[in-house]
């Protein structure tokens, strides 16, 4: 069977991380993908999670303790777009994850937005270490779902091929719109 986007949002991160890398999960959540990320890493790389909502922080940090990997992640009550405050330029990553959209089961007016969603993807690339990725799943059947989609589309499509490998996976068949992948990938110099 064809993977979900979900699905295969994990395989594209698998196949790039390396026990010692460094990872960013731009909207936390339930910090599901703050876990898969820290387990990558292994115990001598690290993890950065960003969400602005407390019950992100502390449902992630009951995961992370559950699974025995609380010391592989930085939880950041904050959003992406703050990135720089907390990664040095110098500090090369090699993968991130955006779930674009709302937490389920919460509070549904706090959706990720393009402007922002856009801040962080410049921070990201500033610091994307070659074949590193940068990969994006974005729910888009709320309200200002469409426009951050949109947003995602252009910034992807806008990148110079000389420097950036851009995939985009979907269903094009599939009712209740299945959320939609990008995944950036940063050619070797
Ligand atoms: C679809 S959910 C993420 C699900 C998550 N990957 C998981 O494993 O449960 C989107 C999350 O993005 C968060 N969010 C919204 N704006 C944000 C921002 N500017 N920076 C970081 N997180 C943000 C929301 O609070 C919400 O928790």
């Amino acid at each position: 069977m064809l993977a979900t986007a979900l699905h295969y949002s994990h395989t594209l991160l698998k196949e790039v991380l390396q026990p010692g890398d460094i990872a960013v999960d731009a909207t936390m959540g339930n910090g599901h993908d703050t876990c898969f990320l820290a387990e990558l890493v292994g115990r001598t790389g690290h993890v950065y999670a960003f969400d602005l909502q407390a019950q992100a922080l502390e449902n992630t940090v009951t995961r992370l303790a559950a699974a025995g990997l609380t010391n592989r992640a930085a939880l950041i009550h904050g959003g992406h777009e703050t990135l720089s405050q907390y990664i040095p330029e110098t500090q090369p990553i090699k993968a991130a994850i955006f779930n674009l959209g709302y937490l389920p089961q919460s509070d549904k007016s706090v959706i990720t937005l393009p402007a922002t969603t856009r801040q962080a993807l410049d921070a990201l690339l500033l610091r994307l270490a070659p074949r590193g990725r940068i990969v994006l799943v974005c729910y888009y059947g709320h309200a200002g779902g469409p426009e951050e989609l949109a947003s995602v589309r252009a910034y992807c499509e806008a990148l110079p091929q000389e420097q950036y490998n851009v995939l985009n996976y979907q269903f094009i068949n599939q009712k209740n719109q299945p959320p939609i992948l990008f995944c950036i990938e940063s050619k070797p110099v």
